[in-house]
């Protein structure tokens, strides 16, 4: 499968790039990047340093937004770390952006046929590319990206503020642009991607430091920001990534989703309209597809023979 990837590494963003990288069923056509958990300036050199470490150099790589359509940018440097890879230094490479991501995206889909887009940081880049160019979305196959928390399972709730996850609430007019852009959208919130089964524990996180390879080894300081905040880890970028790979461990189910864009406590919170006596045409919101379960066993197993081992 084809795959551009759009991303603002980001610990589990590197970790989904990592898993992409080393999957064979997977070919990345390029990589997009964009601020979010850190500055886009951060995030593109950590895209250089994670392919300089796996050695894939030749994937072209092009910077994109610096701040959301509206307001500032508020990065997640307390969990990430200040320069978005944990406590861990990579070496610095040379960075060397191939160009702009509007422009490589609007190339990328016409030039190859059947692109998935995987984004796993907030949707600027999208939308924006979205809005510039009319024909983007009918050349694309689909977009999964991470994000959003839909009250559809026990873990469903938002991690920014009480319904708004992180990636939407940094630019939820994006979001509700690309849901709304007739694209064929895969939504992986926080529902699959912080379920107990999908995340792993201080222990784990132990052991693989103990047991694994050399990216296993770096996990334990990648990480600590984490554990220590919310007393688990969740991959959550590598989610989509996953199921690319794998398409038995997501289960997604229809749905109609509105993007919260005013008010306080609900300002990017993902409202499913769930109403089953409501025919699906009177519905609110844009149809997509939002992942409901995780085969949480068969995703960290991935996770370990591809990049932890
Ligand atoms: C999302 O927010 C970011 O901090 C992570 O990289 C992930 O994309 C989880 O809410
Ligand atoms: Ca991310």
């Amino acid at each position: 499968m084809k795959i551009v990837m759009d991303m603002d590494p980001g610990v589990d963003d590197a970790i989904a790039l990592i898993l992409a990288l080393n999957s064979p069923e997977l070919e990345i056509l390029g990589i997009t990047t964009t601020y979010g958990n850190v500055s886009v300036e951060k995030s593109t050199k950590n895209v250089f340093r994670i392919l300089k470490l796996v050695g894939k150099t030749d994937i072209p790589v092009f910077t994109g937004a610096r701040k959301p359509l509206l307001g500032t940018p508020d990065y997640a440097e307390d969990i990430h770390g200040e320069e978005g890879l944990g406590d861990v230094s990579l070496s610095h490479p040379k960075i060397d952006p191939a160009g702009n991501a509007f422009d490589f995206l609007r190339e990328v889909v016409r030039s190859e046929s059947d692109i998935t887009i995987v984004a796993t940081g907030p949707l600027t880049n999208l939308a924006l590319t979205i809005l510039i160019d009319e024909q983007f979305v009918s050349h694309v196959d689909k977009i999964i990206h991470m994000g959003g928390a839909y009250n559809l399972t026990k873990y469903g709730y938002g991690n920014v503020g009480p319904l708004s996850e992180f990636n939407i609430y940094s630019d939820p007019y994006a979001a509700s642009i690309v849901f709304n852009s007739g694209a064929e959208i895969f939504s992986v919130g926080l529902d699959v991607t912080r379920h107990p089964d999908a995340v792993f524990t201080a222990q784990e996180i132990r052991e693989i430091g103990d047991r694994g390879g050399r990216i296993g080894k770096l996990l334990p300081r990648m990480v600590e920001r984490m554990l220590n905040s919310e007393g688990y880890v969740a991959i959550h970028d590598a989610v989509p990534v996953a199921y690319l790979v794998d398409s038995s461990i997501l289960k997604f189910m229809d749905a109609w989703v509105s993007v919260e864009t005013s008010g306080l406590e609900a300002y990017g919170a993902t409202i499913l309209d769930n109403r089953e006596w409501v025919p699906m045409e009177l519905r609110q919101g844009a149809p997509i597809k939002v992942a409901y379960w995780i085969d949480g066993s068969k995703y960290k197993d991935l996770l370990w023979d591809r990049v932890f081992k």
